[in-house]
């Protein structure tokens, strides 16, 4: 399957993208994980996004692309993929579209994600991640690691991302409405869009996820 999971920051694409990956064999696509690794690998790329990213704004579109074409073309994505954090506005959604076109292949679904606001901000406020990898994802209250400021996947250290600051998140939050939203209804032309509540605890959200993609697969 190909998937696109779209919600806002903190909405909780990371935490399901990783079980969903899981169940369907698929890799994890996440542009922020990217940029990260990027990050704590001191590259040209990281420095670039790292300005753009502590200051809650997108990445330019330029790099985000070229560097999700790049890891959708790895031998493990040939069979599908899930895409967290890419589309983030129209054009990269446009630039998405047309290389899946010279593939031939098509997007299954957009799975989106909401969850209110106030929420969404109790979510990023006590996430903690892993230093080793940005996808080991804890909460000081809603998923605690066995041992505090510990990764229980790996034994890494647990630290807050730079980015989950109050306003950085209120600009973050800002650039979701303006430029991330619009590409639902870009979507929603294309007749991908399912909505998944993202409230409750992470397992039922997991399962109303697969049941949509379930019937997505069936009407299809
Ligand atoms: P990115 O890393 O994608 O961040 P984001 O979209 O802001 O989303 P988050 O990772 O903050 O939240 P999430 O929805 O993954 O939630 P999580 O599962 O962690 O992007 C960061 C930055 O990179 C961007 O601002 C931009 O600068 C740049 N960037 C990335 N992609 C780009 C692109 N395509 N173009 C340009 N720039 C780009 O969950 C949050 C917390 O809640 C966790 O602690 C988790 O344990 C907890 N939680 C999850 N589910 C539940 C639940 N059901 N109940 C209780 N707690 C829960
Ligand atoms: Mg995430």
């Amino acid at each position: 399957m190909r998937i696109v999971l779209v919600g806002p920051p903190g909405a909780g694409k990371g935490t399901q993208a990783t079980r969903l990956a899981e169940k369907l064999n698929i890799p994890h696509i996440s542009t922020g994980d990217l940029f990260r690794a990027n990050i704590s690998q001191q590259t040209e790329l990281g420095k670039l996004a790292k300005s753009y990213m502590d200051a809650g704004n997108l990445v330019p579109d330029e790099v985000t692309i070229a560097m999700a074409k790049d890891r959708m073309e790895q031998p493990d994505a040939e069979g599908g993929f899930l895409l967290d954090g890419f589309p983030r506005n129209v054009s990269q959604a446009e630039a998405l579209d047309e290389l899946l076109t010279t593939e031939g292949i098509k997007l299954d679904a957009v799975l989106d994600l909401e969850a209110p606001e106030e929420e969404v901000v109790k979510r990023i406020a006590g996430r903690r991640i892993c230093r080793n990898d940005s996808a080991h994802v804890f909460h000081v209250t809603y998923k605690k690691p066995a041992k505090e400021g510990v990764c229980d996947v790996c034994g890494g250290e647990l630290y807050q991302r730079d980015d989950d600051s109050e306003a950085t998140v209120r600009t973050r939050l800002e650039v979701y409405h303006t430029q991330t939203e619009p590409i639902i209804d870009y979507y929603k032309t294309q007749g991908l869009v399912v909505t998944i509540e993202a409230m409750g605890p992470v397992d039922e959200v997991t399962a109303r996820a697969l049941a949509a993609l379930k019937r997505e697969g069936d009407e299809n």
